[in-house]
């Protein structure tokens, strides 16, 4: 199954609940949201308080993407303000194992994503503990950057390591993803697609249904 994931960091704040119900009206299932700490990645976007007025206000699937260093510190809290899944670092996180098991054990679906120059084989042996591994398309820390063609071959790898093991795993892909090159990360084995502003920006509706028509020939 394939699952769309628009990312709020491409979003008009004054009008986020406006623009979250367009993309669920027009099918998106999930919504992205990318917690930065300035440390982790050069910028700072939100945190806490955008999840908890979120919540209430839809009931797509809130996928938390913290680009944090020590996310141990704040998984529970994103939890209880009503993250469904929680997508950690590999590259900022001494503690892997057990942020992972404290994740699932808050009841949350837990992710691990690596960075483009990170090899795959760094995110390996967390394979059976996660719902979902996140291959970052760009270098994390900012919206509407160009999509980076060597990932391409990572996700190739992370899908055939998840068919040959037959693990209940997503595979999400972020930064850069337009409608250009999604048949090709779908090809790749994507499943689960992250797109900042190549939703938001524009006719939100239409490049929603845009997104999940080629999705969901998929299917
Ligand atoms: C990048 C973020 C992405 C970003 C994607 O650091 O993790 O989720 O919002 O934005 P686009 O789709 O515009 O590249
Ligand atoms: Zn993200």
């Amino acid at each position: 199954m394939n699952y769309l994931s628009p990312s709020i960091l491409a979003a008009d704040f004054c009008k986020l609940g406006e623009q979250i119900n367009e993309t669920r009206n027009a099918g998106a299932q999930y919504i992205h949201i990318d917690v930065m700490d300035g440390v982790f990645v050069p910028s700072i976007s939100f945190g806490m308080p955008i999840v908890s007025s979120v919540r209430p206000s839809t009931d797509a699937f809130l996928d938390v993407h913290m680009m944090v260093i020590q996310p141990e510190r704040y998984v529970e809290e994103f939890a209880k303000c009503g993250a469904d899944s929680i997508t950690i670092h590999v590259e900022a996180c001494d503690c892997i194992e057990e942020t992972l098991q404290k994740i699932k054990a808050l009841g949350v679906k837990a992710g691990i994503s690596l960075n483009p120059a990170t090899p795959v084989s760094e995110v390996l042996p967390y394979m059976n503990m996660v719902d979902m591994v996140l291959v970052m398309t760009v270098n994390p820390g900012f919206g509407g950057q160009k999509y980076i063609p060597e990932c391409t071959d990572k996700i190739r790898e992370v899908r055939a390591y998840i068919n040959e093991h037959n693990l209940d795993v997503d595979l999400e892909i972020d930064g850069g993803v337009n409608l250009d090159n999604l048949q090709m990360n779908l090809d790749a084995g994507a499943n689960v697609i992250v797109a900042g502003s190549a939703v938001f920006n524009g006719n939100i509706t239409e490049k929603t249904k845009a997104f999940l028509q080629i999705m969901q020939e998929e299917n």
